[in-house]
């Protein structure tokens, strides 16, 4: 099948690049002239594990292309994906929907033969309708259907997810559509659950379920602060919650809060859609004030750290939003590092994949350092912020000799505790005293 995408981002790109390994043919389109110069040349604009590979086989093989230009991706489409960006509007945090407007305006005019226009970006209930609409007024004799299609690939896993999907939603009022989609995803027949359900179901399925998600961790962080006043383990307490498979193991890790380009913004939609409706989603308002809240607070504990010294030294590691990604949009870093800047000026900061786009959002205020262990040099505290595989290998008795005061304190519960204070650092994490 020829599928368009539009949009190169950490949806679109990944999703092209796996229904390329599906074996359609592929053509993004971006408006950006810089993005689509360097995917054409070879140069991927995002970092995710495993994709290098296959982005590099694809656009040899021809099966993969961007362009600039509408037309040569939606002429002759079987399918054109929405995977444009919804970011929060600033004042009101609805989900701002002028990329897609402005993508179905434009897209409308080259629709030739049957299409199915799926909208793979987070978009509120009612989204469908709107597209619908503008694309009938551009191109009145235009046969297309407008479908849901949601995306649930986690940044930094989204090569995996594509071809691990826990189900595939489709939300489509057309059978045709359905059809089509179901023959662009023959190949997870068997593999997974197919949900063939309604428009505005699927709209709610995704923004529902990474609003459980973000609830499930302030859950689990409302629990570690439970446990550090009462004097449980939250290791202990979150491994005995898992084993019942009602609730399931993951997703309950504690940390700093939740963040990234989309439980923020998709628990922030949603709330404002409830809001709309006059349906109040009193337990996700919730989760959003508390999880920022919890921020600054993380911030108040790094600097309490450093027993009231204003000229204490703190490295910090990690900046990511999470481990396996370099993305750095409303990482809880950040807004921990925004609180700890506010009474310190001494931050030197370490991040394996994620320095170039911290540098973007923090200027100079923090050193940044060439690696882990040259970003302790000096150091009163190490605060671990991103839960990298990396810093669970790091050599303990190297840290300890670049460090002033051989203290740790770990957001992430990365470290074994025992291991830390037998290397001689006192140490401190989430949830246990
Ligand atoms: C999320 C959804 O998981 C994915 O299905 C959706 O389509 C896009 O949004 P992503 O934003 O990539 O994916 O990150 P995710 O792995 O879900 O983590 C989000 C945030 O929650 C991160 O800041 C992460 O560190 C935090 N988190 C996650 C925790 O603090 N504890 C956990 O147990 C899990």
């Amino acid at each position: 099948m020829k599928v368009a995408i539009i949009g190169t981002g950490y949806v679109g790109l990944p999703t092209g690049i796996g229904l390329a390994e599906l074996g359609n043919t592929v053509v993004c389109v971006d408006k950006i002239a810089e993005k689509v110069e360097s995917l054409s040349a070879g140069r991927a604009t995002i970092y995710e594990d495993g994709m290098e590979e296959l982005f590099q086989k694809h656009l040899k093989s021809g099966a993969l292309s961007f362009t600039l230009d509408m037309s040569k991706a939606v002429s002759g489409a079987d399918v054109v994906m929405l995977a444009v960006g919804t970011p929060p509007h600033p004042v009101t945090k609805e989900a701002d929907l002028k990329y897609i407007y402005a993508a179905a305006e434009e897209l409308a005019a080259y629709l030739d033969g049957y299409t199915v226009v799926a909208t793979k970006s987070t978009v509120p209930v009612g989204t469908g309708d709107e597209v619908e609409a503008i694309i009938r007024k551009v191109n009145p004799s235009a046969d297309f259907d407008v479908v849901s299609l949601p995306e649930f690939l986690r940044e930094g896993f989204a090569v995996h997810d594509f071809f691990h999907p826990d189900r595939i939603v489709i939300g489509a009022d057309s059978d045709k559509a359905r059809q089509v989609l179901l023959k662009l995803y023959a190949p997870f027949e068997g593999k997974t659950e197919f949900l063939l359900v309604n428009r505005k179901s699927s709209e709610t399925i995704k923004y529902a379920s990474n609003a459980f998600l973000a609830m499930k961790i302030h859950y689990i962080n409302e629990m570690a602060d439970f446990c550090e006043k009462a004097g449980a383990d939250i290791r202990e307490v979150a491994r005995g919650m898992g084993l019942d498979s009602r609730i399931g193991r993951k997703f309950l890790n504690p940390g700093p809060g939740y963040g990234g380009s989309c439980f923020p913004k998709d628990t922030n939609a949603m709330a404002q859609m409830g809001r709309k409706y006059g349906a109040h989603l009193n337990l996700i308002e919730t989760t959003i004030a508390k999880n920022d809240e919890r921020k600054v607070n993380m911030g108040k504990r790094v600097i309490a750290a450093l027993n009231g010294s204003r000229d204490g030294r703190i490295a910090i590691w990690g900046l990511a939003f999470k481990g396996g990604t370099d993305d750095c949009r409303e990482s809880p870093a950040m807004e921990i590092l925004n609180e700890i800047l506010k009474h310190s000026e001494n931050v030197s900061v370490y991040d394996p994949k994620a320095m170039e786009n911290a540098r973007k959002l923090l200027g100079n205020k923090v050193v940044y350092a060439p690696d882990a262990y040259e970003a302790c040099r000096g150091a009163d505290v190490l605060v671990i912020l991103t839960e990298w595989e990396d810093f669970k290998a790091a050599d303990l008795n190297r840290v300890r000799s670049m460090m002033k005061t051989h203290k740790i304190l770990d957001l992430r519960n990365m470290l074994d505790a025992e291991t830390v204070k037998a290397a001689g650092f006192d140490y401190s994490c989430i949830g246990m005293k």
